[in-house]
């Protein structure tokens, strides 16, 4: 195909044109270019066009009358004159060195030295087209060039569609772009939402766990509270009780002294009358007084009565004892205050008032040192003393025990007392744990588990210490060290100063 066209390109002109082709095939070129669909002009070797075509004059819309046998191709395209692809082949100059083409042209993969370009021509039509060219040189029988062919295709259509389709492309990958940085925007604020969602969660456990701390706290202190509250009362009502007796007691006790020595006079003024009786002249008189006195027994009379008022009066005075330890170990009256007090008359009454719970079980040894008066709250440590008797106490079970009640001083203005039982011991594992309040081992209803940690605040409140030593099976010792001498300690910021 080349070589036919390159013949016909030879031989046919501008003249050849206007007056008609020589031969068939020449005739058959001019016909068949005007015939085919494709935008086609060709140039010889002096860049004049031999050939425009119908479809070149219809797209262009420059004639073939106008284009034939001139060098002017270029105005169908461009303002100023410039080569085509056609013109650089017939000049055999490479379109890789010209400026127009370096960047655009691409070689045929059909067709050798042919090129191809396609490029926007603002100027075609009402508002321009996009033209694709396609340049073969036409060669001779002897491959030498002897022309070029163009080809054009408007490729308007596809480069509009191409360029929506891009722009839809760009405008999707935008929006793709646009909405994946929302969703990770979004994820973000999620994640920190959690985040934030864990942390007050983490918060909110340790608040919970912190109050039902607390609330375990004021419980105990609630039941601590309560029993003091309850000793408190105990303690008035016993006191206001003890109280009332002491009157009644008072008197009795008086009286009975006064009745006493009253009986005594009595019974010297019978023993004058029974001394008097020999005398009495009126033999009737003799025999009714001698009758009475042997059917009253006065001689058993006066021996029992003595006796009777003895013991009554031995009744008398423990319930006076009795009484007076009621008030000792209540002193509502003096309840909070600090005075000086002898622990050993604390610990009498105390051990008396407890020893209902004591005597069946165990004797109580006393051990009294030499022991100044101290500075204390006598009602509380009568209470510890209580405590710590009571307990004893209740460790010594089967076989009768020993409670000892021991007390001393020390060089360092020290007392202390001791309150030891051999009774169960207690075991290593509870030792740590018997000061804590509502510790107990004791069954529901006998133990509160609050005795020790009582006297364990109170011996606390009088800057004393208390410890205690224990063997299981052999017993156990409780010391109590307390301060002569009350110190105003940390303990009690608000005491005032002596
Ligand atoms: N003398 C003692 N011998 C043996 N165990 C004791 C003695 N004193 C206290 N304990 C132990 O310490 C626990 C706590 O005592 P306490 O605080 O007085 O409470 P409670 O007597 O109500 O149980 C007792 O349950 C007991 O196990
Ligand atoms: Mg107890």
């Amino acid at each position: 195909m080349p070589h036919s066209t390159a013949s016909a390109a030879s031989t046919s002109g501008p003249g050849a044109h206007a007056a008609g082709e020589a031969g068939p095939a020449a005739i058959a070129l001019s016909a068949f270019l005007d015939g085919h669909p494709v935008a086609t002009f060709v140039l010889d070797t002096a860049h004049t066009i031999t050939h425009w075509n119908k479809a070149c004059e219809h797209l262009l819309g420059w004639s073939t009358e106008e284009m034939v046998g001139t060098k002017n191709h270029w105005q169908a395209f461009y303002p100023k004159q410039r080569a085509l692809l056609a013109d650089l082949i017939v000049s055999g100059v490479d379109p890789a060195a010209s400026e127009h083409y370096r960047e655009r042209h691409k070689r045929s993969a059909l067709i050798p030295g042919a090129y191809e370009d396609e490029d926007f021509f603002p100027n075609i039509g009402v508002s321009g087209h996009w033209l694709h060219f396609t340049a073969a040189p036409l060669r001779d029988g002897g491959g030498q060039v002897v022309g070029a062919i163009q080809t054009l295709r408007d490729v308007t259509e596809r480069r509009v569609a191409e360029n929506a389709l891009r722009k839809a492309h760009d405008s999707l990958e935008h929006l793709v772009e646009k909405r994946t940085a929302q969703l990770a925007e979004a994820n973000q604020r999620l994640e920190d939402d959690i985040r934030q969602r864990e942390l007050a969660d983490a918060e909110l456990r340790r608040r919970n766990i912190e109050l039902t701390e607390l609330n375990a706290q004021l419980g105990m202190a609630q039941q601590q509270l309560l029993q003091s509250e309850k000793l408190a009362s105990i303690g008035q009502l016993a006191a206001g009780v003890a109280h009332e007796i002491n009157n009644p007691i008072g008197y009795i006790f008086s009286n009975f002294g006064t009745l006493q020595s009253y009986l005594g006079s009595l019974f010297e003024m019978l023993q004058a009358y029974r001394e008097a009786e020999p005398h009495v002249a009126d033999a009737a008189t003799a025999e009714r007084l001698r009758a009475m006195r042997e059917g009253l027994d006065l001689d058993f009379l006066r021996e029992d009565i003595p006796s009777l008022m003895n013991e009554s009066k031995e009744g008398i005075v423990r319930v006076r004892h009795i009484v007076q330890d009621l008030k000792d170990f209540s002193r509502v009256d003096a309840n909070q205050e600090w005075v000086w007090a002898n622990l050993h008359q604390g610990i009498d009454s105390t051990l008396n008032i407890v020893s209902n719970e004591v005597k069946y079980k165990a004797d109580v040894v006393k051990h009294y040192g030499d022991i100044p008066d101290i500075e204390c709250l006598p009602l509380q440590l009568n209470q510890v003393i209580m405590n710590l008797v009571v307990n004893a106490a209740h460790a010594i079970a089967g076989e009768r025990g020993t409670i000892t009640v021991a007390t001393g001083a020390d060089d360092g203005g020290h007392v202390w007392l001791e309150v030891r039982d051999n009774g169960s011991g207690i075991a290593p594992d509870n030792l740590s744990r018997i000061f804590d309040p509502f510790f107990t081992t004791k069954p529901v209803g006998k133990g509160t588990g609050l005795g020790l940690s009582m006297a364990y605040g109170i011996v606390r409140k009088h800057n004393g210490a208390i410890t205690v030593q224990s063997t299981v099976g052999a017993g156990t010792t409780f010391r109590v060290l307390l301060p002569v001498r009350h110190d105003k300690s940390p303990t009690e910021p608000g005491a005032p100063q002596p």
